[in-house]
């Protein structure tokens, strides 16, 4: 049995996402808690080379189910080498992306068969999943239009919007599946605004 509590945040491109985990980890260390941020694909050594492969723009060739296997051997990595031991440590652990965006971008925004990308993610994480999920949501232009303004250009960043409507679509779909694990806050407030809202709901889930 874990110790700690596992949070994941999860959302389209541009939504505000690090900014808040950010923060968040920081009013946890205040609060007395061990926060423990990290973020996928990434978040270890390899984790971090394979990110490279995933996002450089000019992999243009690169299949999708390539794409889904480099996803899901980052995060088995950085399960096994960064997530579990924290939490066996009852770190409070908040990763910037997890399954979720797996789901939500190769499934529904690339088509991969969900089924087939669950047998997949029971052999990478064994089902393992956050006790509670933060989805931001956001009008996928303003999204884009934010991540322009700071220059961000990767891969998933020269998609077509049709392809991020998709993946939006997607968490929503994911979220109303699982309304138990997943709260959606709406990320076109301003961010002192979605901190007070991702805290209390944090605080919520903590206290219990
Ligand atoms: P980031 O910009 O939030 O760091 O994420 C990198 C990109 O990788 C982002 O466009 C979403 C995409 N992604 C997937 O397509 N599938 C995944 O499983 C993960 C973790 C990220």
């Amino acid at each position: 049995m874990k110790k700690g509590i596992f949070i994941s945040l999860e959302g389209i491109e541009g939504t505000g996402k690090s900014t808040q985990s950010r923060l968040l980890s920081e009013a946890l260390t205040a609060a007395g808690y061990e926060a423990l941020l990290t973020f996928e694909p990434g978040g270890t050594r390899i984790g971090q080379s394979i990110r490279e492969i995933l996002l450089k723009p000019d992999h243009k060739e690169m299949s999708f189910v390539a794409e889904l296997l480099l996803y899901n051997a980052a995060r088995s990595q950085h399960l096994h080498e960064v997530i579990l031991p924290a939490l066996e440590r009852g770190a409070v652990v908040i990763t910037d992306r997890y399954t979720d965006s797996t789901v939500a971008y190769q499934g529904y925004g690339r088509g991969i068969d969900i089924e087939l990308l669950k047998s997949i993610d029971r052999i990478s994480t064994k089902g393992f999943m956050p006790h509670l999920t933060i989805l931001f949501d956001l009008d996928v232009q303003v999204g884009l239009e934010r991540n322009r303004g700071v220059n961000k250009v990767d891969r998933f960043e020269l998609e077509e919007v049709a392809f991020h409507e998709k993946v939006r679509s997607g968490y929503l779909e994911i979220a109303r599946l699982e309304p138990q694990r997943i709260k959606i806050v709406d990320a076109s407030k301003e961010p002192q605004d979605i901190h007070k809202q991702v805290k209390d709901i944090v605080m919520e889930r903590l206290c219990r």
